[in-house]
This record gives C-alpha cells, structure tokens and sequence, in this order.
C-alpha cells in the first residue's frame, strides 16, 4: 500500500507539528480541526516553526513554501474520503476519539489505516470503535514533533502485523526512530514521565520548594533540558491530568491520582503556554 494523503485530526500542539512533519516529508496533508480560528492558529505555529528551521538552515525557502503547499485545511471530516492514513490528535478525551473513530470509519476508503496519538488511552479500545480494528494502531509522536526523535508504536489486540508495519514505516519516512510499547495504560514514556511531573506537583503542594527552585533542581541536577513546571506548561496542564486520569482510572492504582493542586490550576484556566498561564505567566515581561 503507498501512502500519499494523510488525514490530521486537531490542528493544536500536536497536530500542528505532525501535520507540518508529514507535509515535509513529501506527503499530501488534510489538517482537521473544529473551526477556522483553531485551524489557523495551527497553520500559524506550522510557519512559525519553519521559520525557526529556516533560519538555522535546517530546510531552504524551497523546502518551507512546499511544505506549505502540501497542507490543507478543513473543518469537513468528509474531505477524509480522499485520506490513505489517518492521524488522529485531537483531545485527550475518551468520547472525543471514539465518536471520531467512528466517522473516520464511515468516511474513509475502506483500506485506509487509522491511528491515534493519544498519551495514554487503550488502542484496543479506540480500535474496537471501528468496524476495521486490524487497521487501527497506536502512533504517539513526542512534543515537540518536528524535533523530537521518537514515536512509540502501539498494537491493540486486533491490530495486523500488515497494519503495523506500515505504521514503523510511516514514522521512519516521517525522520522518526520507532520503539514498539505495550497497549497499557500511557505506554511507556508517559508511564514513567507524567507521574515524575505529577510528584514535582506533589512537592510545590507541600512547599518542598518554589517552582522556580524546582525547575532550577531538575535542570542542575539530573541535566533535563527543562524543570517539571516549564514541561507542564509546555504539555499542557489539562492534557498532564488527562493522562494521569486514564493511568488512575485503568488501572485503579491510587500512586496515579492526580495532584489536586494540578486540578487546581486546571479549573482556574491555567493550562499552560496554550492559555498564557500555567505555573509560569506568559503574558508578563518575566514570562518563561
Ligand atoms: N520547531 C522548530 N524549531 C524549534 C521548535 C519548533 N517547534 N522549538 C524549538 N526549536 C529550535 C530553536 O529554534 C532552537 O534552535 P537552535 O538550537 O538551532 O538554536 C532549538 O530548537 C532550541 O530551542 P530553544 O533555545 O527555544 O529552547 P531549548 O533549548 O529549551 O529547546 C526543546 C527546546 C527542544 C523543546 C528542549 O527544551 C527540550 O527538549 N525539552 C523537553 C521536551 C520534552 O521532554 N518533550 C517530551 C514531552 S512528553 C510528550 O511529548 C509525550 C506526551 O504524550 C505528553
Ligand atoms: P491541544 O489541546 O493543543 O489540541 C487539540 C486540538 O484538537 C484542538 O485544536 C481541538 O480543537 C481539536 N479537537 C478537539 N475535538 C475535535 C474534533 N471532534 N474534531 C477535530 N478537532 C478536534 O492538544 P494536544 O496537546 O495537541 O494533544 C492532542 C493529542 O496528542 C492528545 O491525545 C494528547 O494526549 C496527545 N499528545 C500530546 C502531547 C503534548 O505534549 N501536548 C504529546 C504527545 C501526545
């Protein structure tokens, strides 16, 4: 089977950026999304962060306008009839991907592969939403997409090993290096990350130290590139608690219960660079 037109499913953080690594890598891109403004906030970030590889030389003018070129926008699922692939990025939320599953079903050609970059749901379960679940899988592209290395490659229990290998082939075309993980609840980088993330919470809430102390601890002392808090706010605070929710929830392991602090910031609206407010301001001069 030759892949040559990929549906996107959510045009934020991760859409976006795999939209923008598809189209790079010579293929046709549908990039989905609920509405015009969302869609062109996405389109924004794609330009935004070409520019940032033009300007180091990572691609040429050429390269940035074709890559443009090859992106389309919709708010039409249906336009997904022409889709040979289907990346699905939209919120981490279980009615949210099963309801679109179901529609990619209904809408596209009848051998098209459908995968999900979902941080923690069961790939058996979003599967199971489809009347193809041999041609479901799961594909988990790490933030940010046009940069970071790695897709985990996850299997439901129907999946075919034919499915399968076109998804390690979609992601090496893609740049990408693959690791196949186990359909448990967030897999693997999630499963040892977003719980290390929810601790740093954990220790604010108990005032082992200031956010910034914390960060500055993490990055000095372990070497990460970035502290819990600015990852947080990189992730997305509501996305951190929706993983953690699934964690809990699968597996009824209460050492995955989200810190209620985390919560706290979720309902006030802090979610993170996305919103302009998570544990950093980002609207203010000191803004990280
Ligand atoms: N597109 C293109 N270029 C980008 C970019 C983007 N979106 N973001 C940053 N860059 C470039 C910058 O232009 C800069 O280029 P040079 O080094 O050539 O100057 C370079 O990347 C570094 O950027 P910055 O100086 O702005 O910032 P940084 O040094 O902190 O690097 C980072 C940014 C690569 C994101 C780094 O901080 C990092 O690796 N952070 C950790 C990311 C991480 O852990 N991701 C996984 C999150 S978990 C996940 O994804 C799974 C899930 O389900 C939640
Ligand atoms: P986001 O909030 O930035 O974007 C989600 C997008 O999905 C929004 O633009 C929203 O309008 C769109 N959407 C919601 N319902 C839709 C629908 N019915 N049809 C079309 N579009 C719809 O979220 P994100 O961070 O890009 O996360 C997307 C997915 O990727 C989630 O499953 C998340 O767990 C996963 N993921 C996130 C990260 C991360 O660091 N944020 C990393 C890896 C995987």
């Amino acid at each position: 089977m030759k892949i040559k037109t990929i549906g996107v499913i959510g045009s934020g953080l991760m859409g976006s950026g795999i939209a923008q690594v598809a189209a790079s890598s010579g293929l046709d891109v549908l990039l989905l999304d609920v509405d015009q403004a969302r869609l062109q906030k996405g389109l924004a970030s794609i330009s935004e962060s070409l520019d940032r590889l033009l300007k180091k030389e990572k691609i040429t003018s050429v390269q940035r306008s074709e890559t443009l070129k090859r992106i389309q926008l919709t708010t039409q699922i249906s336009d997904f009839s022409k889709a040979d692939f289907v990346i699905e990025a939209a919120t981490e939320n279980v009615p949210v991907k099963l309801d679109l599953f179901k529609k990619c079903d209904e809408v596209c050609p009848k051998e098209a592969i459908l995968v999900s970059n979902t941080s923690s749901i069961s790939i058996t379960r979003i599967a199971a939403a489809t009347r193809r679940p041999e041609k479901v899988a799961g594909m988990h592209f790490m933030n940010p997409v046009p940069l970071m290395k790695l897709v985990e490659g996850i299997r439901g229990l129907r999946t075919s090993n034919e499915t399968f290998a076109l998804v390690r082939e979609l992601a090496q075309k893609m740049g990408k290096t693959f690791i196949e993980a186990k359909d448990s609840p967030a897999f693997v980088v999630n499963r040892i990350l977003v719980p290390m993330l929810n601790e740093a919470v954990f220790a604010l809430q108990e005032g082992l130290a200031s956010v910034e102390d914390i960060d500055t601890a993490m990055k000095l002392g372990c070497n990460f590139p970035m502290g819990p808090f600015e990852l947080l706010d990189y992730v997305g605070l509501d996305t951190a608690q929706a993983i953690l929710e699934v964690m809990f929830h699968d597996t009824g392991d209460s050492k995955y219960r989200a810190c209620p602090l985390l919560k706290k910031y979720v309902e006030a609206g802090y979610t993170g660079r996305k919103s302009g407010r998570g544990f950093y301001d980002y609207t203010s001069q000191s803004a990280k």
